[in-house]
């Protein structure tokens, strides 16, 4: 099929009327995004958006309309909310989902009971469904999964040659889809964060809900209350990762990287190949280039993005909705103190996994030194260790270590009592050394309950027996003793409960699982 490319003048507004009265395929802009449209009331025609993006069938369309009073024949009745939202919005990038009527078939509401309008606030938008004389359905003009088009030249690489004419408007306005809203139940429920913000409608119709699938990502078997969540969304094909983090840390993080790439903010200073959307805290300048940006990464070639966390506030809530699904919800945060917690039973092996980390670039912070250098001469927690267990524990202001290990696990109530002093002070230290990216070594981790402090905790485990012989020769003692010393610790189950990455070392592709992770971490 050869694609006309249309311009808005007149003349190709009625042709493009007229290709939609006859069943055909246009694409056109909105103050949104580009919209792919066809007879909304012509099931043949939707069908062929359905092919014509690859998109599911179960995932209903917009019904766009050109004036207010199109709306009435195609709902059961529009609920006094409704009409509040039309009457204070409508034209605007705001969809409303009601009752449908019978005129609405099945294929447009991808079998529910209820149907999507709106009316475009771009008025090439509203000349061309004017033009065709009927409501017309339309998503987003791009192929199903990839970013939404909001330059006619996003339409022209997805489409051409699948549809019988675009019909060319320059940008988007906005450059993020409408909000969407359904007033069909009880309560309003905002399905998708929009141009349109929450704040906006609750000024005209007191408050409404936030779907939980705008923010989070639905778990599975979770019913969607608008099916377009539950799909792969926007994606490029790079891999986005999201960065929490101040511009500093974002900066030194994404800086460090090899073979990366930035989606960053204007400003921002970055040493790796870049690409900026917007400037921080402009949510509308954000939103506006967002798509655009994912897919000049693409273009540019880009396996993996390190993007900047939009805030979420205003129109910051739908650029946040759209990057997320781009990067698949994968978020790195640095606000934690240690990109990683290295914890493990003892005998498990971890010292090799420590190597490992550092010969990767990672800084180590290896918690048993921290806890000698708190326990230095004249040091505070020596002072409280010597209220606790004794003065005599300190001779010649050192720390005669095994005289306090004897008194202090002698009894729970005693280790719990050193636990008490110790953990805190070795945690509070560990921070001051933190530089991201670090690992924080600590084969008390659980103990000291410092994992909340770590972006991912990895445990090293490895079988019994291995982890029995390994203590034996290492602190020369005894299998009893060395058996002792396991079960003084949480069992294995455990750490591996409370990790979010497991390394079996026996000895086996121990690189291979620690690059794995690291490859999901970072
Ligand atoms: O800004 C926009 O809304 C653009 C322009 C072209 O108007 N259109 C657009 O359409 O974004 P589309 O199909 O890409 O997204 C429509 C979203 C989907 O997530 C779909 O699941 C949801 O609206 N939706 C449509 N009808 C629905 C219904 N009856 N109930 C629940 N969700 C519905
Ligand atoms: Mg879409």
């Amino acid at each position: 099929m050869k694609t006309k490319i249309l311009s808005n003048s007149k003349q190709d507004i009625t042709l493009a009327g007229r290709i939609l009265g006859e069943g055909g395929l246009v694409a056109f802009p909105t103050e949104t995004v580009y919209g792919l449209g066809a007879n909304a009331l012509n099931e043949e025609a939707v069908k062929s958006i359905y092919a014509a993006k690859g998109r599911p069938s179960d995932n209903p369309l917009i019904v766009h309309i050109a004036k207010k009073e199109d709306i009435s024949p195609l709902v059961k009745e529009i609920p006094p909310k409704a009409q509040m939202l039309i009457d204070a919005f409508f034209p605007a990038p705001l969809t409303v989902i009601l009752n449908k009527s019978e005129l609405v078939n099945d294929t447009v509401s991808g079998g529910l009971e209820t149907v999507a309008l709106r009316m475009p606030k771009n008025e090439i938008a509203r000349a061309v469904i004017e033009a065709s004389g009927v409501p017309i359905a339309a998503p987003s003009a791009n192929t199903s999964g990839l970013p939404s088009p909001t330059k006619a030249s996003h339409v022209i690489a997805d489409m051409n040659g699948k549809i019988d004419a675009i019909v060319d408007g320059g940008d988007c306005e906005f450059g993020v889809e409408s909000t969407v809203i359904t007033l069909a139940g009880e309560t309003p429920v905002i399905l998708r964060p929009g141009a349109i913000t929450k704040e906006m409608i609750e000024e005209v119709i007191g408050e409404v809900e936030l779907s939980g699938a705008v923010l989070s990502e639905m778990k599975e078997g979770e019913k969607a209350a608008s099916p377009g969540m539950k799909y792969k969304h926007y994606s490029p094909k790079a891999k986005i990762i999201l960065v929490d983090g101040d511009r500093e840390k974002y900066e030194k993080f994404v800086n460090s990287k090899k073979d990366a790439f930035a989606l960053c903010f204007e400003g921002d200073n970055i040493t790796v190949p870049k690409v900026t959307f917007g400037a921080e805290g402009d949510d509308l300048s954000q939103a506006k280039q967002l798509f655009d940006k994912l897919r000049k990464l693409d273009e540019l070639g880009a396996k993996r993005v390190y993007a900047r966390l939009p805030n979420k506030n205003g129109v910051g809530m739908a650029v946040f909705n759209r990057l997320i699904r781009a990067a698949a919800f994968n978020i790195i945060d640095l606000n934690k103190p240690f990109t990683i917690g290295l914890t493990g039973p003892t005998g498990a092996g971890k010292g090799y996994i420590c190597k490992y980390l550092r010969e990767y670039g990672f800084k180590i912070i290896d918690s048993d030194s921290v806890a000698r250098k708190i326990t230095q001469n004249g040091s505070p927690v020596l002072l409280e260790l010597q209220k606790a267990f004794g003065e005599d524990i300190v001779e010649d202001g050192e720390l005669n270590r095994p005289l306090l290990a004897e008194r202090a696990f002698s009894k729970k109530e005693e280790t719990k009592k050193l636990n008490a002093i110790m953990h805190p002070a070795i945690i509070e230290e560990c921070k001051k050394q933190s530089d991201i990216p670090c690992v924080l070594d600590a084969p008390q981790l659980f103990e000291a309950k410092a994992e909340g402090e770590c972006y991912k905790v990895i445990c090293v485990t490895a079988p019994l027996e291995t982890r029995i012989d390994r203590i034996m020769k290492r602190d020369n003692i005894s299998k009893q003793r060395a058996l002792l010393r396991i079960n003084a610790q949480f069992d294995e189950k455990y750490y591996i409960d409370h990790s979010d990455f497991v390394v079996y070392n026996n000895g086996e592709d121990v690189d291979e699982q620690i690059n794995h992770i690291l490859e999901e971490i970072l």
